[in-house]
């Protein structure tokens, strides 16, 4: 419950104005809705401008890498080696990469190949081949400010079922991206993610989703897109969040690898595909922040 603020109080976003002629307004749209009965976003992860700054500048760093592997990505190129390049362009940026020992995490970004749905370990003894598709997954840290984003590769000539399960991937995440406004609901986006994914006959996985981001590396809210339209919390100015479906061509089940608890893979052993943006919520729609 947050503390209740005078009308002539200073502004909780710190921008040094009242109250009621700042927030308010806001706040009282907010509680309308909650107590309508939805999940609405506490005012924690509410980026203010001066965070969204700091946010922009970690992205910076965040795309720049991930343009360099797009660049240089290539059949004979091990996964341990885009290791090497994403912890030495974003410790030359200033920046740190923030999978590195996160959770005991053990690498500086996570390299899914073909049936590996997530959290790919980097590896002298993977190496790329034609016709692989990977999914790089690149997150920062600058001055404690998060930013996460990932992307799929095709490697040479893909067949062409591969090639449109990155496709049709990606227009996942578009259209759940048109959906992202004010005032909505995250339902709205997730049920667009999803309603694309299965028109074309493949499955979302459904224990790993997206998440906030910003001044922490996964904050409120978990983001699914196995949700219907006008439901789940609420989109507000300033919330931040990533959209990053986990598309199977297949069946919808995954396991972990019990040898190290991170590597996921899917149960049928058919590719998965995932593009993760890092998106704002603005005043009048949306910013895609990382990419
Ligand atoms: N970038 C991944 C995400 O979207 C990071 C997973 S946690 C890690 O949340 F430790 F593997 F990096
Ligand atoms: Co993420």
């Amino acid at each position: 419950m947050a503390v209740k603020i005078g009308r002539n109080d200073p502004c909780w976003c710190g921008s040094g104005k009242k109250y009621k002629v700042c927030h308010q307004a806001f706040d009282d749209r907010i509680e309308k809705v909650r107590q309508q009965g939805h999940k609405v976003p506490s005012r924690d992860i509410i980026k203010t401008p001066e965070q969204i700054e700091g946010i922009k500048a970690s992205a910076k760093i965040n795309i720049a890498v991930l343009d360099y592997i797009e660049e240089h990505i290539h059949a004979g190129m091990t996964t341990a080696e885009i290791d090497k390049i994403v912890y030495d362009m974003t410790t030359s940026m200033g920046g740190i990469p923030a999978p590195l020992n996160f959770e005991g995490y053990p690498y500086s970004v996570c390299t899914s190949v073909n049936d590996q749905v997530c959290h790919g370990f980097p590896s002298e003894n993977v190496v790329l081949k034609e016709g692989d598709i990977i999914n790089v997954d690149c997150s920062t840290i600058l001055n404690g400010y998060f930013s996460d984003s990932s992307r799929m590769f095709c490697i040479g000539e893909v067949s062409p079922e591969k090639r449109k399960l990155v496709e049709v991937t990606k227009e996942c995440v578009e259209l759940g991206l048109k959906e992202v406004k004010p005032w909505g609901f995250l339902g709205d986006m997730g049920q667009a993610v999803h309603d694309h994914a299965y028109a074309n006959g493949y499955t979302i996985v459904r224990e790993i989703g997206g998440h906030g981001i910003g001044l922490q590396f996964h904050e409120d809210p978990w983001v699914s897109y196995n949700t219907k339209r006008g439901t789940d919390m609420l989109m507000v100015p300033g919330m931040m969040f990533t959209i990053e479906p986990m598309v199977n061509m297949g069946k919808v089940e995954i396991y972990v690898d019990s040898e190290n608890d991170w590597e996921v893979y899917t149960e049928d052993g058919l590719p998965s595909a995932q593009w993760e943006i890092q998106v704002l919520v603005t005043e009048d729609g949306y910013e895609v922040i990382s990419w």
